[in-house]
C-alpha cells in the first residue's frame, strides 16, 4: 500500500489514524484559504490565488494543527484551521515579496507571482494577504496568539532586511547567519507551535517549551534549505541550484567551507561570488563544499538542531504526541526538496 504522507511523515512511522486526523485539518486550512484570497480586487485574488494553487507543503499550518494533537487535548478544530490559515497567509504574503527581493522567477515549480503579474501586483497583494492574516487573528481574538505573531512577523520583516543588508558579504560570519535564520525562519516555526500548544490549552509555561521545540525544528529546516540549494536536485525543489551563491547571500555551506580554501580558491569565490559565476565554477565550489565536509557539517548541525528540539518535548507530552513530534522533527532533517 502507498501509505499516505503529511510533510514527508509516512504512515508507517506514526499511528495512521493520526496522519489522516492531520490530513483532514489540512483541509480544512486549504477551504479556509480558499476563501480568505477571494478579494474585491480581482488582480489581489489571482495573485493571491496562483500562489495557493502552486502547491506548498502547508507545514506552518499543519505545525498548528499537529501541535494541538499531539498534546491529546481537546480543541477547536475550526480555530485550528482559521489560526493555521492565517499562517498560510503570512507566509504566502512572505513569499510573494521575497520572490521580489531575489528576483526569483520560480516559486513551488511554478513561474512566481511577480513574473505573471508583474511585482507591482506581487508586492501589494502580499499587503493585502498580510493584512488579512492579522485581521483572521484579532477576529479569533486570542490576545497571546495575535501578540506572538505580531512580534514575530516584526522579526522575520527585519531579517529580511538584514539579510539584504549583509548580502554580497562573502565574509558573512556564523553568528550574523544563525541570527538571521533565526528572525526569518525559526521564530515562524516557533509562533505556529506555540499557537498550537496554546489553542489546545496548555499554559504559557508548556506552550514556551514547545514553542522552543519549534524554534530548533525551524533552525534545522532552514540549515537543510540552505544545503539543498547547493546539494539539492534543482527539479525537486523547484528553483535553481546554488542561487544563494549567485545572488550573493552567505550560507552555511559557503560560511562553512571559507576556512579550508586556499588563498587562490578563496580569491575565486570573493570574485565570483553573487557576480556572474559560470556553471563551471559553481559545480567546483560545490565539489570544495562536499570534499572539505562543510555540506556534511552544515547537515550536522541540522541534526543537533532536531536533537534539542526532541529535549525540548522530553519532559512534556505524553508518550504518543511525543513519538510523533520526534518524527515529524527527524522528516525535517531528511526531507530532499
Ligand atoms: C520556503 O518555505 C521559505 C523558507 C522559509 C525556506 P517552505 O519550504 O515551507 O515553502 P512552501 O510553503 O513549502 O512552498
Ligand atoms: C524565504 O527566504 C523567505 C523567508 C524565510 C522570510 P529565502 O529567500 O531564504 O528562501 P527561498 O529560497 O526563496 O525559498
Ligand atoms: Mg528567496
Ligand atoms: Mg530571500
Amino acid at each position: 500500500m502507498t501509505s499516505q504522507t503529511i510533510l514527508g511523515i509516512r504512515s508507517d512511522h506514526v499511528e495512521p489514524s493520526f496522519l489522516e486526523t492531520v490530513g483532514t485539518h489540512i483541509a480544512r486550512v486549504n477551504d479556509e484559504l480558499d476563501e480568505l484570497v477571494a478579494s474585491s480586487s480581482r488582480l489581489v485574488e489571482d495573485a493571491g490565488r496562483h500562489t495557493l494553487l502552486a502547491g506548498g507543503k502547508r507545514l506552518r499550518p499543519a505545525l498548528v494543527a499537529i501541535v494541538a494533537e499531539s498534546t491529546g487535548k481537546p480543541f477547536d478544530g475550526k480555530r485550528a484551521a482559521r489560526i493555521g490559515a492565517a499562517m498560510e497567509l503570512v507566509h504566502m504574503a512572505t513569499l510573494m515579496h521575497d520572490d521580489v527581493i531575489d528576483h526569483a522567477s520560480t516559486r513551488r515549480g511554478r513561474p512566481t507571482a511577480g513574473s505573471v503579474f508583474g511585482n507591482t501586483a506581487a508586492i501589494l497583494t502580499g499587503d493585502v494577504l498580510l493584512a488579512k492574516a492579522m485581521s483572521v487573528l484579532a477576529h479569533d481574538g486570542d490576545l497571546r496568539i495575535i501578540r506572538m505573531v505580531s512580534d514575530m512577523v516584526v522579526q522575520m520583516a527585519e531579517g529580511e532586511v538584514r539579510e539584504l543588508e549583509v548580502r554580497g558579504n562573502v565574509h558573512l560570519s556564523e553568528d550574523e547567519h544563525t541570527e538571521i535564520l533565526r528572525m526569518k525562519t525559526a521564530e515562524f516555526v516557533r509562533a505556529c507551535c506555540q499557537a498550537g500548544a496554546l489553542l489546545a490549552g496548555l499554559g504559557e509555561a508548556d506552550a514556551g517549551e514547545i514553542g522552543a521545540y519549534g524554534f530548533h525544528i525551524g533552525m534545522a529546516f532552514q540549515i537543510v534549505d540552505d544545503l539543498l540549494d547547493y546539494e539539492g536536485d534543482s527539479e525537486a525543489i523547484g528553483k535553481l541550484r546554488a542561487t544563494d551563491f549567485r545572488e550573493g547571500c552567505a550560507t552555511y555551506p559557503l560560511i562553512l567551507v571559507r576556512p579550508h580554501l586556499t588563498e587562490a580558491e578563496l580569491a575565486l569565490v570573493e570574485r565570483k561570488f553573487g557576480n556572474g559565476v559560470s556553471d563551471d565554477e559553481l559545480r567546483l565550489i560545490v565539489q570544495w563544499m562536499h570534499e572539505r565536509g562543510a555540506l556534511a557539517a552544515t547537515r550536522a548541525l541540522a541534526e543537533s538542531h532536531v536533537n534539542e528540539a526532541k529535549v525540548r518535548i522530553a519532559s512534556l507530552q505524553e508518550a504518543a504526541g511525543r513519538s510523533l513530534l520526534e518524527t515529524l522533527a527527524a522528516t525535517i532533517v531528511a526531507r530532499t526538496s
